[in-house]
């Protein structure tokens, strides 16, 4: 059995799903069925059944009544069990609309009907490069992106914290023998800077560094803490691979997400480019990460030397499979001092298929603009958001600090004037949380079409 096989049971054959009231009584069901040798995994909830970033429980069909009778025995608080045969279905009725070939059309013929497209079929979507067929992929992630997530953008900021880093992955511009300015923040330093987002209305920080061991588990408990008792908000941590044990206090301690990408799920590209890390125990964290009740945020870097259409359409598969909940690919940027300073940037359309393909295939769940598309290309950002994105991510760490954050060369340090403007040429709205009386004080102006 591959280690891929431990965690993706692609031998659910008739998919049911468990759907619970909360975090705690999904934990405590899995606990059950796992006692009792009921093949399970937990997989972003699919749209039509809960929330978007909510988490169900997948068994087969031939386990229903079994897990019927525990959520029942034992008193969970449920929302409800149901089929997957009745998903969710999406009227594209206006991709039809487009000159596309045959072989496009059955595929938007399945995705309408919300049947699971197959490697081959991905790998077609890929390789489109006339211009109608661009655009009706587009729209179709579009649309989809628009039934699932809706119309606002989801506003998220992110504290780059330290850059210290043990690792030394060929790509990236604050790998270990990279000779840059290094710095950490302090618990204090942090706070204060969460102190600000939490004014401007912000509802999720991610706490970001390299891997840096100075800071503890307890450190990080101790931050994550502080965030909760002082500002309720929601947690993402960043932090690169920990122990299995730790990902279960973070997740004690109230982290909601954690980002740890897979960059590429082609083991062979995956060790190429990390000297320091095995793809085993990549995926193995993606397991514990889940395991452990946070949401998995992954993705990869598109454009990556040597990289084949054939191993991206893998990646993005890889996402749906694992059951990610937060997806966030970008293209590979070269970073300047590094063993591919000198490699080509990933492509923007190509880089724009991939996001599109992943909102079509993955669905209810939610796909930053990333900042590397951003930085490719000025309008990188907006062309994300119109081929279904929806969430963009803040830069806010301290300005004397955030230029020696440089993972890669030319980084757009996107701030709130630069996501409004995103927002407003992608048509979108902003969310309806952040504190817009606040925010127009500090000299910002915004339409209030885009608030409404
Ligand atoms: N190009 C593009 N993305 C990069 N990242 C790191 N280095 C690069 C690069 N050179 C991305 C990786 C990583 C995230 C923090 O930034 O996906 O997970
Ligand atoms: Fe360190 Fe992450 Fe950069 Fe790798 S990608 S060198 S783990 S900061």
């Amino acid at each position: 059995m591959s280690l891929l096989d431990k965690f993706v049971h692609t031998n659910i054959s008739q998919p049911y799903i468990l759907v619970c009231s909360s975090k705690a009584q999904m934990l405590f069901s899995k606990e059950l069925l796992d006692k009792e040798s009921i093949l399970n995994e937990l997989i972003p909830t699919p749209k039509g059944f809960g929330g978007v970033c909510t988490t169900a429980i997948k068994f087969d069909k031939k386990f229903e009544k079994k897990v019927e009778d525990i959520v029942k025995e034992n008193r969970i608080s449920y929302q409800g069990i149901y089929s997957l045969e009745h998903k969710y279905k999406y009227d594209l009725t206006e991709i039809y609309e487009f000159k596309i070939s045959d072989r496009f059309r059955k595929i938007v013929k399945k995705v309408e009907a919300n049947i699971e497209l197959q490697k081959e079929e991905v790998k077609f979507l890929l390789g489109i490069n006339n211009k109608s067929e661009y655009k009706a992929l587009i729209k179709m992630a579009d649309i989809i992106r628009k039934e699932c997530v809706g119309d606002r953008i989801e506003l998220r900021a992110a504290i780059e914290f330290s850059n210290y880093c043990g690792k030394n992955c060929n790509y990236c511009g604050v790998r270990r023998d990279n000779s840059t300015h290094r710095y950490r923040m302090s618990e204090e330093e942090i706070l204060q800077e969460v102190d600000k987002l939490y004014k401007i209305g912000i509802k999720t920080v991610i706490l970001q560094s390299g891997e840096d061991p100075y800071y503890t588990t307890d450190m990080i408990l101790s931050i994550v803490k502080e965030i909760k008792d002082r500002y309720k908000m929601g947690i993402t941590l960043s932090i690169g691979e920990r122990k299995e044990e730790e990902y279960k206090l973070f997740s004690e301690a109230g982290v909601n997400n954690y980002l740890l990408k897979i960059e590429t799920a082609n083991e062979r590209l995956f060790n190429k480019i990390h000297p320091d890390d095995s793809y085993d125990d990549r995926v193995s964290h993606h397991g514990f990460i889940k395991n452990a009740g946070i949401r998995l945020g992954s993705g990869g870097m598109i454009g990556l030397p040597s990289q084949t259409m054939d191993e991206i359409s893998e990646d993005i598969i890889f996402q749906r499979d694992f059951g990610v909940h937060m997806i966030g690919f970008g293209p590979f940027l070269p970073a300047k001092g590094t063993p591919y300073a000198e490699e080509k940037k990933g492509d923007l359309d190509l880089t724009l298929k991939v996001v599109a393909i992943t909102r079509i295939i993955c669905q209810h769940v939610f796909l930053p603009a990333t900042t590397a598309i951003a930085s490719l290309h000025p309008d990188g950002q907006t062309l994300a958001l119109k081929a279904g994105a929806n969430t963009i991510m803040l830069i806010s760490t301290p300005q004397h600090l955030r230029e020696n954050y440089q993972i890669y060369s030319k980084k757009n340090m996107v701030d709130l004037s630069f996501a409004i403007k995103s927002t407003e040429e992608a048509g979108r709205k902003l969310p309806k949380y952040l504190n817009y009386e606040y925010i127009k004080q500090l000299g910002y102006r915004i339409d209030d079409k885009l608030i409404n």
